[in-house]
């Protein structure tokens, strides 16, 4: 697996990719497909990409960008890998060098904002396992029942 740039013709694969891990809603897909059409927009919109790609074919990535009005906060946008490679270490992979390149660039924290449900679940052990903190919690943000949960790292601090 190596790291790339994102690339046009990537949009249908991760599309599709996005599909399968069943772990996004259908106006959660279409937001992140605006996010993929603005990264290809000549000036990216202010959103960074790295995909992971295989075999030449994309099998996860992630999506970033300095949170506006900040001087060094960076938003995980979005993240997501192929589901029958799940647990091999590609969303390791992506977020470390996420987290490699916000504090090359002066990043204090990164910051990424999940739902609270149980199908989330693997999502936090994840996030939780890269050593973010659950900062804030908003009880029925997204839906009656589902909390927005922040989750964040520091990055110029051991
Ligand atoms: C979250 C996601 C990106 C993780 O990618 P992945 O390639 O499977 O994760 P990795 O193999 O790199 O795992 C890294 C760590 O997270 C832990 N982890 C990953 N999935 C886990 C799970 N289901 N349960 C418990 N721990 C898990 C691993 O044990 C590993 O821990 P370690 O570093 O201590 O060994 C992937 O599961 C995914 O695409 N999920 C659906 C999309 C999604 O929810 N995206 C986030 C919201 S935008």
């Amino acid at each position: 697996v190596r790291l790339r740039p994102l690339q046009r013709a990537d949009r249908a694969p991760l599309e599709a990719l996005l599909r399968e891990t069943q772990a996004f809603r259908e106006d959660e897909v279409l937001v992140a497909l605006e996010l993929i059409d603005a990264g290809l927009a000549p000036d990216g919109g202010g959103y960074l990409f790295l995909v992971a790609e295989r075999c030449g074919v994309p099998v996860g990535y992630a999506c970033w960008g300095l949170t506006p009005l900040t001087d060094g906060v960076y938003d995980l946008y979005w993240i997501a890998v192929d589901p029958s490679l799940h647990g091999q270490g590609i969303g390791k992979r992506l977020l470390t060098e996420v987290e490699a390149r916000a504090l090359a660039a002066g990043g204090r924290w990164v910051i990424i904002e999940t739902g609270g449900t149980a199908a989330y679940g693997a999502t936090r052990r994840f996030y939780e396992s890269a050593h973010y903190a659950e900062l804030a919690r908003i009880p029925d943000f997204y839906r009656v029942g589902d909390d927005k949960l922040v989750y964040a790292r520091r990055l110029d601090r051991p």
